[in-house]
Formats: C-alpha cells, structure tokens, sequence
C-alpha cells in the first residue's frame, strides 16, 4: 500500500495542472511540499537568524533518507552541491601512479564526466572510450574495452541524448571480474523508479536532485561502497570533510570513517530542505509505482511515435530505457519553442526532441504531445522503412 495516489501526487504540482509539462529529465516540477519546504528554510532564517543546528539536521535528514531510497546505508552517502563535485572528490582520491591508469568511459556519459577524467590525464590518468553502437552502448562495448589496465569504468544508467539504458548489472559484472572499480552516473535515472546499489554492484553512484527526485539544483549525492571509503583520502577537501568540523583546526587533517569525508565546505542548506520534500514525497507514492507509471507512459510515446512514423533515438525495447524518450528532429531547438507555445515543456539535445515522463504525467498528457507534434511533420525526422 502506498500514502499517495497517482493523481493524489500529481495533484500537488500546480504546474502539470496548467501545461503539459514533459521535462523532468531537465528539472521536475515543483511540488507544493518543495515549495513549503524552501519557504520553511526562508522562516527560519528570517526569525532566528542562524540555527546551524537545525539545518544541518536537515542535511542528515537528507542523506538518511537518499540512503533509504538506494538501499545504501547513510554512512555510504556524501551531500555533494552537484554530481561533479562527486566525481572530482573520487577522482582527487586516485595517484594514478600505479600499472592501473586507465579510465573507460561510455561514449554516451553526459559531458561532465568524460571532462573530469580528461582533466585527470595531467595526473597520469588515461581515458579510453566503450563505444556506442548506433543509439545503444551495449555491455559488449565495455566487455571490449575494460583489462587489467583499467583502474575505474564510469558509466550513465540512462544517457541524456536518447534514453538508452545501459545494462549496468553486467557492466559491474564485468568490471569487478578484472579488478576495476564502477562509477554509475545515475541522474537520469535517479526517482523515477526503484534503485538498489547492491543489486546494480556499483562501487560508486552520482546523482542530483533536480530531476526526477523533485528537488531544486544545487544539491546532489555520492554513494561510495562502505569497504572502500576508509581507502581513499580526496585531495579535493575541506572543513565538512573533517571527523568534526567545529574543532576549527586548520593544522590538522584528518578522516572520517563515512562518506562524508567526501564532502567539502558548507553544505547547500536551503537545497537540501527542497531535496528532503522531493524525496518525502516520492517514498509517499513508491518508487514501484513511479517506475510502473513511467514505464507505461515511455512505451505508449514509443508506440505513438511508431504510429506516426517518426524516427525515435529511443530504443524500442523497454528494457533499454528508463523515464525519456528521445524522437528525431531537423531542428530539435526549433521543435521545442513551436510546443511551448502551445503549452507542451520539452528539451532538445542535439537532433533529438526530449520527451520525459514522470508520475505526475498521464496519457493525456502523452497524446497532448503528439497532438501537438502531428502539426510540426516539417521538423520532424521519418523513420526509414523497415524492408
Ligand atoms: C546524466 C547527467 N549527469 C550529470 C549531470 C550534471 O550534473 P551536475 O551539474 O550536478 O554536475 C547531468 C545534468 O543534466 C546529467 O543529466
């Protein structure tokens, strides 16, 4: 049994109730209970000034109940301000002066983390790519590129371009048998449906709240594996990273045997009080049912899109992808500003027409789209014909 309907949750975001809006996989939308939250943080700060005990007890809130969502315990938890700054803290961590230099990287990883580990190249790190088939990155491609040289694979859940879902079970299958460590980026995924870190066998996960976790930005999560926090010390530190911040000693660095050793400075307070209701209320509804929703929205745009002969980047099999489908466009940038005037909030990356469901999405919703879309065929991409 769940707390909240479907249409219960979705009746507590004004905005799906006054445009179609399909743009999760950029920023979800904002729920009266974020708005509450971040309006409760402003209070606080207006009647009592500093109450640095409280928010920071918001952070640990925070970090417990990310840790409930992926089956990780909080101690395995870092409160990062964004997924980069959680793959620098594990990238500062690494000498790469040993024979395993080597990075593999999916050819379909949002820009940030291919860029952190060509950053670390200056370092004597070695970036080799697991290459893309057409629109999918099957496990293969790691298979083929990860030996005994490769010190960690990162690899994306979803890819932000065209909605393929990597098989990660068998990409952490594969690292763990030649002694790799995996990094999962799993922002495009993250709250749209059930995670268990031990089940995926990652040893590392990034992830942001302003997705489908129903946050605001400036609030994001490192997982790492319990064995292997006491193992890395980042270079990348400051006074949160300490065993207690509030001893103020400038001439001691030391390390807590948590997650937390990967944090930096001040943490985003008035974020994570956004964060914790996002994530409030997804536990509310369920991720299964979240997932269940999302899936059956994701195949009927696949199957709507089918129908009208639109080329789609979106696998068709649902197993290869997760909350986004991703349709062909000629001017995707163009396709975009025509759907927003009629009230339908999509993204573009490049020749791609993003379309995101989330569990405040209906079918309507879907055929509003592509109501909307039958009238744009000049921007649109054909399929080509299967012979
Ligand atoms: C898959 C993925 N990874 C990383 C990021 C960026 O994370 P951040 O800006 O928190 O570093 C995004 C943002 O859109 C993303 O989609």
């Amino acid at each position: 049994m769940t707390e909240l309907s479907i249409p219960e949750f979705r009746a507590r975001f004004p905005l799906v109730a006054a445009k179609t809006y399909l743009n999760s996989c950029s920023q979800g939308a904002l729920s009266e209970d974020v708005r509450h939250a971040m309006a409760a943080f402003l209070r606080s700060w207006n009647d009592q000034g500093s109450p640095w005990e409280a928010w920071v007890d918001i952070v640990e809130q925070l970090r417990a109940a990310f840790a409930g969502l992926i089956g990780a315990s909080p101690d395995e938890v870092a409160v990062m301000p964004s997924a980069s700054a959680g793959i620098n803290a594990i990238a500062s961590a690494f000498g790469f002066d040993g024979p395993r230099r080597h990075v593999v990287a999916g050819e379909f990883e949002f820009p940030t983390m291919g860029q952190i580990w060509l950053a670390q190249e200056r370092r004597g790190a070695q970036v080799t790519w697991a290459k893309a088939v057409d629109q999918t990155l099957p496990a293969a491609s790691f298979d083929a590129a990860i030996d005994d040289r490769t010190l960690l694979v990162a690899c994306t859940r979803v890819c932000y371009k065209n909605g393929f879902r990597t098989d990660v079970p068998a990409v952490a299958r594969t690292a763990r048998e030649r002694g790799a460590y995996i990094l999962l980026d799993d922002y495009q995924f993250s709250g749209s449906g059930r995670t268990s870190v031990r089940e995926l066998g990652v040893d590392f996960m990034v992830t942001g709240g302003l997705k489908y976790l129903l946050g605001p930005s400036g609030v994001a999560f490192l997982y790492v594996r319990r064995d292997l926090i006491e193992r890395l010390e980042p270079t990348i530190t400051g006074w949160f990273g300490r065993v207690n911040p509030f001893e103020f000693r400038a001439d001691r660095l030391d390390w807590p045997p948590s997650a937390r050793r990967f944090e930096c400075g001040t943490p985003p307070v008035p974020n994570a009080c956004g964060a914790l209701a996002g994530i409030g209320l997804l536990r509310r509804v369920g991720l299964e049912t979240v997932e269940r929703h999302v899936a059956a929205l994701a195949g009927l745009a696949v199957d709507r899109a089918r129908e009208a002969g639109y080329a789609l980047l979106t696998s068709a099999d649902p197993g290869s992808r997760g909350p986004l489908v991703v349709i062909r466009s000629r001017d995707a940038q163009a396709l975009v500003a025509r759907l927003q005037q009629k009230g339908v909030i999509t993204s573009a990356r490049d020749g791609g027409l993003r379309l995101s469901f989330h569990a405040y999405n209906t079918p309507e919703d879907v055929e509003r789209a592509f109501a909307a879309l039958a009238a744009e065929e000049a921007l649109l991409e054909r399929a080509v014909a299967a012979r």
